[in-house]
């Protein structure tokens, strides 16, 4: 192994930085040459590809985003295109892969493995969805990045007397409502990963206002539906007054944690050590604070893991 590339694939996630600089940095230090691949499988494609130097990822580990920059890449999804990125990386002489990012990302590692191309997956999506890692890079930042959000929105909805839908991202996985709907005392979560029933909802609601409650917070995943519509099916069901809040892409940027940090250093320079083992083909991820690996070949056939015992644990504890 002489010669490395890494890209950054898909929704970008905070600590991608960090884990580029690892990548590089492990690379250089066991005299391997690194090479960066700007705007994921389509710089790929493109041959948009430059050597990186020792100081290029100077000042990125607290630095949300990604230097290489993303792209979703409808090409790369087909045979032509990712013959043309293997054609890419033989044109410099790359001999392995690390690719960068969530489930899009890793069917592309996948594709160029089944090539024969040597790859390896570092798992980084807010959505905390991979199959193989208990938690993937960005997922501790937008957790606290929507935390802090609920922590506002509670304030006024404790002002007003009012009802707040909160719609946070995850298409097919709840765990950025999930935890951050626990941790920050939601009332209902509504996730993917489990069926939900208005009336029994609009009841706990009235049971709360029975009490004395002054206000709700009701956390959503976009997955399940829009925030707009599942007010829409509240205020059918029940007559309180209800805002809805929709956090976007603000949970997609800002400063790494220091949990994403670490981990995405140590996620980056393990993809580094098993390119230099001859292991390709591999997805890094962590298990009770282990650094483990998977063959990526089978990794997405897994389903993810849907925390159960927390989603019964937040109805418990928002009665
Ligand atoms: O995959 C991460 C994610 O942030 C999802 O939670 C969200 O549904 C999606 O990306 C949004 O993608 P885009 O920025 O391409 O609209």
């Amino acid at each position: 192994m002489k010669k490395i590339g890494v890209l950054t694939s898909g929704g970008d996630a905070p600590g991608m930085n960090a884990a580029i600089r690892a990548v590089v940095r492990k690379a250089i230090f066991h005299g391997i040459e690194p090479y960066a691949i700007y705007q994921g499988f389509s710089g790929l494609i493109n041959g948009n590809i430059k050597k990186l130097a020792l100081g290029s990822v100077g000042d990125i580990i607290q630095r949300g985003g990604t230097i290489l920059r993303s792209a979703r890449c409808e090409e790369f999804k087909t045979k032509e295109g990712q013959l043309k990125g293997v054609e890419q990386l033989k044109k410099f002489d790359i001999d392995g892969l690390v690719v960068i990012g969530g489930d899009g990302s890793y069917r592309g590692a996948k594709a160029l493995t089944e090539l024969g191309f040597p790859c390896v997956g570092v798992p980084a999506t807010i959505d905390n969805d991979i199959p193989g890692t208990s938690h993937t890079i960005g997922f501790d930042t937008a957790l606290n990045t929507v935390l802090s959000a609920i922590d506002n929105i509670r304030d006024t909805a404790s002002s007003h007397e009012r009802t707040f839908i909160i719609e946070v991202m995850g298409r097919g996985a709840g765990d950025i409502a999930l935890f951050s709907g626990l941790a920050g005392g939601a009332e209902t979560i509504v996730i993917p990963e489990a069926d939900f029933d208005i009336a029994d909802i609009c009841d706990r609601l009235r049971k709360g206002q029975e009490r004395g409650k002054k206000h709700s917070i009701i956390i959503v995943a976009e997955g399940v539906m829009s925030g707009t519509e599942f007010a829409a099916k509240l205020k059918n069901a029940i007559n309180i007054e209800i805002r809805v809040s929709v956090l976007g892409h603000i949970q997609r940027g800002g400063t790494p944690t220091g949990f994403d940090r670490v981990l995405a250093s140590r996620l980056g320079a393990r993809a580094v050590e098993l390119l230099m083992e001859d292991k390709g083909g591999r997805a890094v991820g962590i298990d009770q604070d282990v650094i483990v690996d998977n063959d990526i070949l089978n990794i997405l056939d897994q389903p993810h893991s849907f925390h159960e015992d927390i989603y019964t644990l937040s109805k418990e504890l928002s009665i």
